[in-house]
């Protein structure tokens, strides 16, 4: 299982943290070009004053580098280097570095570590926790994969003051959809600060991103390989999230932009299905309402969407044999379960609707 260290710098004295956690000073370094470019010079040299052995790697900054040719590419890179099973890697970036280096760190020798070193908002609280590492293939996102726990996660919120602005909202779904989903408490701290998590103030930041990484890892270690619906919990908002996303080719929207979309239609959902009362459904919408989208963005990539073809959407990546959607339900506001029940799908496409006319009154810039 995987220690988490939040703190700043979280690389200083990275020697001594690899001897702790009996990692070898031997070290595949992975970043996008971003990444390399923002953050590659300091760390490089930090590790060389260090003594360390290390094989730098660079992949495109986009969400195709996610994919067996770029794998195998660097598999390649990695025997060049005469790189061994005594050898580590450390990913930094955002969820497509982790995903993929975590995914040749699982392959590669039969596997090796992987430290992960999450720099965006959405990968130091979802992605670089829980093991769960991917590529895509071209019938479908993160198809191929494994589950490889990182020995170390190492979570510095300060590598965000350089994160678009768009990429935090997006981060900022899964954020707030702990709260939904675990922790009440979390969920009004979010709703009272979500302007100060959002331009990066501290120690709301800070405190923000801890808690999502914590509660995250909780889920994950009661339920590692999603067996008992516990994992799927995590999944709030996502299933109508996954319709859109594919609607907008998987390029148009950002993940969280999707699941802010999506948290909303389930929101209605929950309330329809009467397990949600009205006031927390108000108090859930009213905390959404706070996100931004690009302009234009929710009207073309939802508004504008007829909720049979949405429907359909949600259902075009079930495997033929189980033809049911799974969705995630709220209680109350920091209570999720997995309905176990078929939803009819006129309730799905009124949850839609429902989600649409919020967007439509909400009268907000989208
Ligand atoms: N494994 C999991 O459990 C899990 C969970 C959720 C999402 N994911 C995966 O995560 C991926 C999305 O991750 P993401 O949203 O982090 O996207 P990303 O990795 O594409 O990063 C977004 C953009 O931000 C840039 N960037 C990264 N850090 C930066 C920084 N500090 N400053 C400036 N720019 C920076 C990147 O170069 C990229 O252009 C998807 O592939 C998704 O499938 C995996
Ligand atoms: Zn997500």
């Amino acid at each position: 299982m995987s220690t988490i260290i939040v703190g700043t710098p979280v690389i200083a004295g990275l020697d001594k943290l690899f001897k702790i956690h009996g990692l070898s000073k031997k070290t595949v370094v992975l970043f996008d070009e971003h990444t390399r470019r923002l953050y590659g010079d300091k760390l490089l040299e930090m590790l060389r004053n260090e003594g360390f052995q290390f094989k730098e790697l660079v992949i495109p900054a986009r969400e195709a580098s996610k994919s067996f040719s770029v794998a195998y590419r660097l598999y390649g890179s990695m025997i060049e280097a005469d790189v061994d099973r005594s050898w580590n890697l450390l990913a930094v970036g955002g969820g497509v570095v982790g995903d993929l280096g975590g995914f040749i760190a699982a392959s590669y020798f039969r596997g090796i570590p992987v430290i992960q070193l999450p720099t965006t908002l959405l990968a130091m609280t979802d992605s670089s926790i829980g093991g769960k590492v991917a590529i895509n293939h071209p019938l479908g996102k993160n198809l191929i994969g494994f589950f490889h726990s990182p020995k170390l996660v190492l979570i510095d919120p300060s590598y965000l003051a350089t994160l678009p602005k768009r990429e935090i909202f997006a981060g900022m779904a899964e954020v707030v959809k702990y709260g939904f989903i675990a922790d009440e408490p979390f969920f009004n701290f979010l709703d009272l600060h979500f302007a100060d998590i959002t331009s990066l103030k501290e120690p709301y930041i800070t405190e923000a991103v801890k808690k999502s990484a914590f509660i995250k890892d909780v889920v994950v270690k009661k339920d590692f390989r999603e067996t008992d619906g516990l994992r799927a919990t995590l999944n709030f908002g996502h299933t109508f999230a996954h319709g859109l996303e594919k609607l907008a080719e998987y390029r148009h929207l950002r993940h969280g932009e999707a699941v802010t979309i999506g948290m909303v239609c389930a929101l209605f959902l929950s309330h329809d299905l009467g397990y949600l009362d009205q006031n927390s459904l108000q108090r859930g919408l009213s905390l959404l309402l706070k996100f931004r989208f690009p302009k234009g963005l929710v009207k073309r990539r939802f508004l504008d969407i007829d909720s049979g073809l949405l429907l359909e959407s949600m259902f075009s990546d079930k495997k033929k044999l189980d033809k049911k959607l799974r969705f995630v339900l709220l209680k109350k506001l920091g209570e999720a379960f997995l309905l176990e029940e078929n939803v009819e799908d006129q309730q799905v496409m009124k949850a839609i609707g429902d989600g649409q006319a919020f967007f439509i009154n909400s009268r907000i810039r989208h």
